[in-house]
């Protein structure tokens, strides 16, 4: 059987949804996203993750995913790695147009702007595929309410990784809901890490050493107005968190907002 069929072969478990796939778009051999109808009945706040995945033999075969679009959107937009030993995304990178994907009830997650106390800059910080909750949020009206000034920043090793933010951002300030204030309100920020481009090196050494708000065109980071998000691998959010910690930042939940929150790209 092949993976195409295994995505279409089983009745779904009583715990969730299943949802046509509309788009596939193959970014790198390690990389694609992938568009799909919104189940009728589906809520989330912008920057939350749900389950997804696909039925394997006679069980579902799941893994959490940032949703990539935003809370008002009529589709769903995934963005993930193609792990060539991953157990679902050796399978998922080959769905099409047509299939069907499972979609978890209950979407969750720390990256929502309700976990964030009230504050001028929203910073959002992503390494890989953890830009995809902030392509959700950078779609968000209400980002842009509460926010005077947003900084996306998106760090990669190679450039190619960077289109999927590119076009996120461009998708942003050509939408007809919140495409005024991304013009006048988001920045970006790329870098790379193993390849040549304007910036180059971690996000973590660019904070730490200024570069990043010189060549953004910003004063530091100050905990009084400033609030941040940060999504990548886990080495990447435990030195980001301890670099802003160091500047003062106390972290948020949903429970108990604050002035940063965390979440980890997931992927396998
Ligand atoms: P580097 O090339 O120096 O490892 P990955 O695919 O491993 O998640 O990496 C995505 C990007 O995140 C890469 O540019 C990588 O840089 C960077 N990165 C990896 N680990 C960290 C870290 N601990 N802090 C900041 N950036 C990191």
């Amino acid at each position: 059987m092949t993976d195409h069929a295994l995505a279409q072969c089983a009745a779904p478990p009583a715990n969730l949804y299943t949802a046509r796939v509309e788009s596939v778009r193959h970014y790198t051999d390690a990389l694609f996203a992938f568009t799909c109808e919104r189940p009728a009945g589906l809520r989330f706040r912008s920057g939350e993750f749900v389950m997804i995945g696909l039925v394997a033999g006679e069980r579902p075969l799941l893994r959490a995913y940032s949703i990539a679009s935003p809370a008002w959107d009529d589709v769903l937009t995934f963005y993930s790695i193609k792990a060539p030993n991953g157990p679902l995304t050796s399978r998922l990178q080959n769905i099409k147009p047509g299939d069907e994907i499972l979609i978890g009830r209950k979407p969750t997650g720390t990256l929502v702007l309700d976990a964030l106390t009230q504050g001028r800059r929203l910073f959002l910080i992503s390494t890989g595929t953890g830009v995809a909750p902030f392509a959700s949020l950078i779609r968000d009206p209400e980002t842009y309410q509460r926010f005077a000034r947003v900084i996306l920043t998106h760090t990669c090793r190679t450039d190619r990784e960077l289109d999927f933010s590119r076009e996120a951002v461009g998708a942003a300030q050509r939408d007809p809901l919140v495409g005024e204030a991304a013009c006048a309100q988001l920045r970006t920020l790329t870098s790379l890490t193993r390849a040549n481009h304007p910036l180059t090196g971690r996000i973590t050494t660019l904070i730490e050493s200024g570069v990043a708000f010189t060549a953004l065109g910003e004063p530091q980071l100050d905990q009084a107005h400033d609030r941040v998000m940060i999504c990548g691998s886990a080495p990447m959010l435990r030195d980001v968190k301890a670099l802003i910690s160091q500047a003062g930042f106390q972290e948020g939940s949903n429970h108990e907002p604050g002035a940063f929150v965390v979440e980890r790209a997931f992927a396998s």
